[in-house]
């Protein structure tokens, strides 16, 4: 198994795309170690300059990621939730920022529809499936979950994936026509292929 300090350098090593250069600019941690980049230019190039696109992101912190996607997504309605107040003080030029814990399943089924939802807020296996189960009704083409390599328990990307669809299955949520993509067992992006 190769360490962590391995694994960096071999990112580190990867071309940065667009998209990286933006992340590293505005300072998210998608870039530093994850190098989500390389997997967000190719689910996100195709609504770059959409101006119908709604995005949500649930995990705000110093506000690095909603900067990059107001400049990543010139068009689009960026909205950011974090149940930290203090997140609300920052300021963007577009976006708007929510604060509220994700853990509330009525606020987040109160928000109304989003293109793209991309939960980078707390980390826990149990929490992403009871957001993923709230908001997947609410997600339009594509619903991201970030950093499953922090899971707090042995429970396997994969086996997130097979359980958030299960769950969202057994409440009557219509799954005939979604896929997954899992990058680098840390990202796992559920996507609606349209009818
Ligand atoms: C990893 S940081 C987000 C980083 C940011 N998305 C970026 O890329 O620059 C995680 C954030 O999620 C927030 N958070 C953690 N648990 C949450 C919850 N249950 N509901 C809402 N926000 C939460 C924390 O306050 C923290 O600001």
């Amino acid at each position: 198994m190769l360490s962590k300090q391995q694994i960096k350098r071999y990112r580190a090593a990867e071309p940065i795309t667009e998209l990286g250069k933006i992340f590293k600019k505005h300072r998210t941690d998608k870039f530093s170690f994850h190098r989500y980049d390389r997997v967000y230019e190719w689910l996100l190039s195709d609504f770059r300059f959409r101006t119908d696109i709604r995005l949500l992101e649930i995990g705000v912190q110093g506000g690095g990621s909603l900067r990059a996607w107001e400049e990543y997504l010139p068009y689009a309605e960026i909205v950011g939730l974090d149940k930290n107040p203090r997140a609300a003080d920052l300021r963007f030029s577009r976006a708007q920022v929510l604060t509220g814990n994700s853990a509330n399943s009525e606020l987040l089924r109160s928000l109304g529809q989003f293109d793209i939802i991309i939960d980078d807020g707390d980390h826990g296996p149990i929490s992403q499936m009871q957001v993923f189960c709230d908001l997947w009704p609410s997600a339009r083409q594509l619903y991201v979950i970030e950093d499953l390599n922090f899971s707090r328990d042995n429970t396997t990307t994969k086996q997130i994936a097979e359980l958030a669809v299960l769950n969202t299955k057994s409440r009557g949520a219509d799954h005939a026509a979604e896929y997954w993509i899992i990058f680098a067992n840390e990202l796992l992006a559920f996507k609606r292929v349209p009818q």
